[in-house]
């Protein structure tokens, strides 16, 4: 047994997010106590903590130990391409800066390097769990999850599917019985690989990278998968531009009649409890209601949305329909790796939302979206996404000794002043702060 005494600080049991605050736990000396199996033991204090015979103790003080942050929407060819010039909005980007820069991992060697970087960044912010948009490229994909099964990070990633596109996506693209069969080939090799540390999605990139024959072949795909757990991932709703594109060329209303088989020539939906939609940005209340009814979930990524002009998703509207939303940093239209910078991004934007829609998020609010709403939207909250007894171990150190300034930001509040700590560490915290970061109990080195 090992054992690491700090300050917890976690969203305990199973709430929803309107209840997160109830559900806050911080116990300023207290510690976890981690079996050889990689689960958690004891979370507590520890004044209280039973007797262990042959416990290593691991003193983190005056550091906090938090779940592993959770990131449900980052993409891996997007590795070296963060703060691309001159890409402008949604589509522009994609066509001038992102397909051309996805194409290059083609190349093995380059992904190998991709890969590497993609891991290694992953392990310096802290990011334990990523549901990841992969490459179109088969290589490219055992590759990263390779790479990622060695470091022992959680990974869910799919290859990226593209049938149609502009020139510029020519070499992301294949025929349809292509992709179907590649991403077959994919789950039957990957997912629940490396003792389920990988699993697989089906990741069609988005409606205008794919066709109505695309969508209805991977809803017949996805239903006969879905029993084995495998996700289904995409984006949904971005961009005002984008979403007139998709209403013109399948003849719907809504964005996500597309993916729910709901359009001329559609079959089955691509909808359920692992399906997880980044964006969502411009939802009418009747895809918001049926994206909850469904028990899919939203990756929220307002960094991204705010480099790329896409708008800002309404929180209380979005939220109020019950779906459940996570958060994502969305790489590299996302320019922050670090969750909590994307927690700093999503207070900031969701105050300043006009018609009196404004709202303070709590820290506790702040914090659940960041492990527990990500480990409910895939399906995982009864192994990861907090700190109670029987998780896995997947946590994170946090030493305010090793950023500038944190300390004596943090120092001077109570210690049982949970809120107002909870703030200052998500709001403040940059990466130098992470000090260790643990999966299943073991811990993670970049190298
Ligand atoms: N929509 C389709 N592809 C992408 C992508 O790579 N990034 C973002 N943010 N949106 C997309
Ligand atoms: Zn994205």
């Amino acid at each position: 047994m090992r054992a690491y005494r700090g300050h917890l600080i976690h969203i305990g049991g199973s709430p929803r997010l309107d209840s997160a605050r109830e559900h806050l736990v911080s116990v300023p000396d207290g510690v976890l106590v981690v079996n050889d199996a990689g689960s958690i033991a004891y979370s507590g204090s520890y004044q209280e903590m039973p007797a262990y015979p042959d416990t290593e103790m691991h003193d983190c003080r005056p550091g906090f130990l938090l779940p592993g942050f959770i990131d449900t929407h980052i993409h891996y060819p997007q590795t070296h391409c963060i703060d691309s010039y001159g890409g402008g909005q949604l589509l522009d980007w994609l066509q001038h800066c992102i397909f051309p820069a996805e194409a290059k991992l083609a190349d093995r060697d380059y992904a190998r390097d991709v890969a590497r970087d993609f891991c290694r960044r992953r392990v310096a912010v802290g990011t334990t769990t990523a549901l990841v948009f992969g490459s179109a490229f088969p290589d490219a994909q055992d590759t990263l999850f390779e790479e990622s099964a060695r470091i022992g990070l959680r990974t869910i990633s799919g290859r990226g599917i593209q049938t149609v596109g502009p020139e510029a996506a020519g070499p992301l693209l294949t025929d349809d019985d292509t992709a179907i069969a590649l991403t077959h080939s994919e789950i039957d090799r990957w997912h629940n690989a490396e003792g389920g540390l990988v699993k697989v999605a089906v990741v069609p990139r988005f409606a205008l990278s794919v066709t109505g024959r695309t969508l209805h072949a991977l809803g017949e795909l996805y239903d006969a998968v879905r029993g084995r757990g495998v996700y289904f991932h995409t984006h949904l709703s971005e961009n005002v531009t984008e979403i007139d594109a998709v209403r013109t060329t399948y003849g719907v209303e809504n964005y996500l009649d597309t993916y729910d088989g709901r359009f001329d020539g559609g079959g089955l939906s691509l909808l359920g409890p692992r399906s997880v939609f980044a964006h969502a940005v411009h939802c009418t209340d009747g895809e918001l209601n049926r994206l909850s009814e469904t028990g899919s979930s939203i990756a929220h990524c307002p960094t991204s949305q705010l480099f790329l002009g896409s708008g800002t998703m309404p929180w209380r509207r979005t939220v109020a329909s019950g779906v459940n939303v996570a958060l994502g940093t969305d790489v590299s239209a996302g320019d922050e790796w670090l969750i909590p910078r994307v927690l700093n991004d999503c207070f900031k934007v969701h105050i300043s939302e006009p018609g009196g829609q404004g709202l303070s998020i709590s820290p506790a609010a702040l914090l659940f979206t960041a492990t527990l709403a990500g480990a409910r939207a895939l399906q995982m909250e009864d192994r990861i996404g907090n700190l109670d007894v029987g998780k896995e171990a997947d946590f994170v150190v946090i030493d305010p000794r090793c950023q500038p300034l944190l300390s004596e930001l943090l120092t001077p509040i109570a210690p049982d002043d949970a809120d107002r700590l909870l703030f200052t560490l998500l709001l403040s915290m940059r990466e130098d702060a992470v000090g260790g970061v643990y999966v299943r109990g073991r811990l993670l080195s970049p190298r």
